[in-house]
């Protein structure tokens, strides 16, 4: 059983926590897959999706990762809500509790927000993208992709270009993915590599070649302009003739390798359109991974639940 109320990031989640995760996404999907969507594991229990950021991917699958498991299910966005009124995120939160949510998936543009939420109401809550702190669920889904790939995460090269700075998905798959025993390289502007990425486990190349190299997975990263204040590259043109990712820089992956992207993708900057819609591309295997890991977190916390509240 996963021993926690709350999935808010994957720095403090064992390796042996992953594996259940995954384990359960991967039999969630195959449930899904065999054509059921529909059943009652969740019935009674309800699911709030709360963003304060754009989201198409995320909340989507949350929102139907709940309906499909049978819970009753809504969605707050900030943009029409009491927030614009000044209600703080404390209150939104209490207001749901009271309202009887048992689940919380939420999105907030400041790091911590949804460890703050969790600290402060009984339902459990789910991190759906806090700022540029995690993204637990992308990296498990992330995982979950290159675990039905190579069978095992041990010994996988990752390879990630982009915006590494500004990426709750880099840090998320950086905790998750050396627990589990793969190798993280990164490649991207210095400006675009956070001071002491090295020193949570990351080998920072020195080249676009020496990331890719030997590679298994190659993660491209989507150049967040909405978090910059500009300058940290030159334009957008230059980033991806020297920092994305084509066919050429490709083959110097494995020749099994494949090609990742948790979404959305700016083509044609960070991967090119033949590397995105290329036969390596599991670009949309990711988004239905996403689907089971989300059912996968809301059943474990759910069991939880019912074991200590
Ligand atoms: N990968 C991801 O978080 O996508 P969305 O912003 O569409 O949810």
């Amino acid at each position: 059983m996963l021993n926690r109320k709350d999935l808010l990031g994957l720095r403090d989640v064992s390796a042996e926590e992953i594996t259940l995760i995954l384990d359960n996404a991967e039999e969630m999907k195959r449930l899904v897959n065999s054509g059921k969507k529909s059943f009652d594991l969740l019935k009674g229990k309800t699911l709030i999706t709360l963003f304060y950021e754009n989201s198409t991917r995320t909340r989507s699958s949350f929102e139907l990762a709940g309906k499909y498991l049978g819970a009753t299910e809504i969605n707050i966005s900030a943009s029409s809500s009491s927030v614009q009124k000044g209600e703080t995120l404390i209150d939104t939160g209490k207001t749901l509790q009271a309202l009887k949510a048992d689940f919380i998936a939420i999105r907030h543009p400041m790091g911590g927000a949804p460890h703050l939420l969790a600290k402060t109401v009984g339902c459990s809550i789910l991190n759906g993208g806090d700022g540029m702190n995690e993204h637990p669920t992308q990296a498990l889904l992330d995982m979950l992709t290159m675990r039905e790939t190579f069978g095992s995460l041990k010994g996988l090269k990752v390879a990630i270009l982009g915006d590494i700075k500004h990426s709750r998905v880099a840090k998320s798959n950086l905790f998750g993915l050396t627990k589990m025993g793969a190798e993280v390289w990164v490649y991207a502007p210095k400006t675009l590599i956070p001071r002491g990425f090295d020193e949570l486990g990351a080998h920072i190349a020195t080249s676009r070649e020496q990331c890719v190299d030997g590679a298994n997975a190659v993660m491209g990263l989507r150049i967040q302009l909405e978090r910059q204040s500009g300058g940290l590259f030159p334009s957008l043109s230059e980033y991806s003739k020297f920092y994305g990712v084509n066919d050429e820089v490709l083959s110097h992956a494995d020749k099994n390798a494949v090609v990742l992207h948790p979404g959305p993708v700016n083509r044609g900057v960070e991967l090119t359109p033949q590397v995105i819609d290329g036969e390596k591309s599991r670009i949309e295997d990711q988004v239905t991974s996403g689907l089971s890991v989300r059912m996968a977190a809301l059943m474990l916390l759910n069991e939880y639940r019912e074991a200590n509240l």
